[in-house]
């Protein structure tokens, strides 16, 4: 069981849980996720992980009430726990891998899109405590949508805040601040790492191919069991099949097909759809059971 140490609720219906996951927190690095359950009985949820504490052996998640699964972890409290906890899981964030002297060179821009902005927290963190200072962009459709705005204050070069309806920081999304950095205040980036809504993703990497600069974008939002067997993440990178649970979560945006992983993800919601899916797509339809291709 996987104790709840503290919980915050961030707006209407976005929670931050700190939980006792002491295994999790020893070797997850930002990019990774974990699978939650409330109960034997309960849904598996991937949710990116928005920070971890080796020291307190603690592992911070947000996540936002969309369902009845979602709502059962909302309602748990302070002192309760989860049933399963499991992680970390997914490829970490490559640039991780970088020489630091070659990574303090890079000047580098996040671009998070409301809930989004829990995964860039950790990215931004690591960065930071390894002296490097990324400026970010946090989109909101209004001033109560924003979270952890003080939390990346505190880690970022510059951050940026928009609201799609001007209630709080810069009038305008995550793209027309963007536009503005580079076109008015010349600023140049060497890569964007953008997490949000995937069609926020989609059109910040549209932007960000006609100005050159290479984009990694996170496809959390299309997996449902996270675990490479329901074959709900299928997603065509650079013509190749990939699964974003599996292969991912991070990819380069400008590589994604963007169209095509957000038709299946609507039609990965009904019966139908995914019995379409699965007749289209055969034996490759799923991601890592290794029982299938
Ligand atoms: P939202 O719809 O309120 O959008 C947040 C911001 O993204 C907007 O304010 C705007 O600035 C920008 N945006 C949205 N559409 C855009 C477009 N077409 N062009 C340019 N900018 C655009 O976001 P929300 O309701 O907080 O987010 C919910 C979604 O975020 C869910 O679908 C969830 O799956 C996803 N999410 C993604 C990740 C991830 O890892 N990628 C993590 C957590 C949540
Ligand atoms: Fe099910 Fe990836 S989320 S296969």
């Amino acid at each position: 069981m996987y104790e709840i140490i503290e919980k915050k609720q961030l707006n209407g219906t976005i929670v931050e849980m700190e939980v006792k996951a002491a295994r999790v927190a020893k070797s997850c690095l930002p990019g990774q996720f974990v699978i939650v359950r409330t109960d034997e009985n309960g849904e598996r949820i991937p949710l990116t992980i928005c920070d971890y504490s080796r020291e307190r052996g603690t592992v911070t998640i947000v996540f936002q009430t969309v369902g009845a699964s979602t709502y059962r972890m909302a309602a748990l409290k302070k002192g309760d726990s989860f049933r399963d906890f499991a992680g970390p899981l997914g490829r970490y964030c490559e640039w991780i891998k970088e020489p630091a002297d070659e990574l303090q060179k890079k000047r580098i821009l996040f671009v998070a899109g409301g809930v989004g902005t829990a995964p860039v927290y950790p990215q931004m963190k690591w960065l930071h405590e390894h002296g490097i200072e990324a400026d970010c962009i946090i989109g909101a459709r209004n001033k109560d949508l924003i979270i952890l705005e003080e939390e990346m204050r505190a880690v970022a070069g510059n951050l940026y805040v928009t609201t799609d309806d001007g209630s709080y920081g810069m009038k305008g999304n995550v793209n027309d601040c963007l536009k503005r950095l580079v076109s008015e205040e010349k600023k140049v980036y060497d890569f964007v790492v953008a997490i949000g809504p995937m069609i926020m993703m989609k059109y910040v990497c549209l932007l960000t191919k006609e100005l050159g600069i290479p984009t990694i974008v996170s496809l959390n939002p299309i997996m449902v069991d996270g675990t490479g067997m329901c074959g709900a993440c299928r997603v065509t990178v650079d013509g190749k099949v990939k699964f974003a649970c599996v292969d991912g979560p991070e990819f380069d945006g400008h590589l994604v097909d963007f169209d095509q992983a957000m038709k299946r993800q609507q039609m990965y919601k009904t019966e139908e759809g995914r019995r379409y899916l699965k007749e289209q797509e055969g034996a490759s339809h799923h991601g890592g059971c290794g029982h299938c291709e």
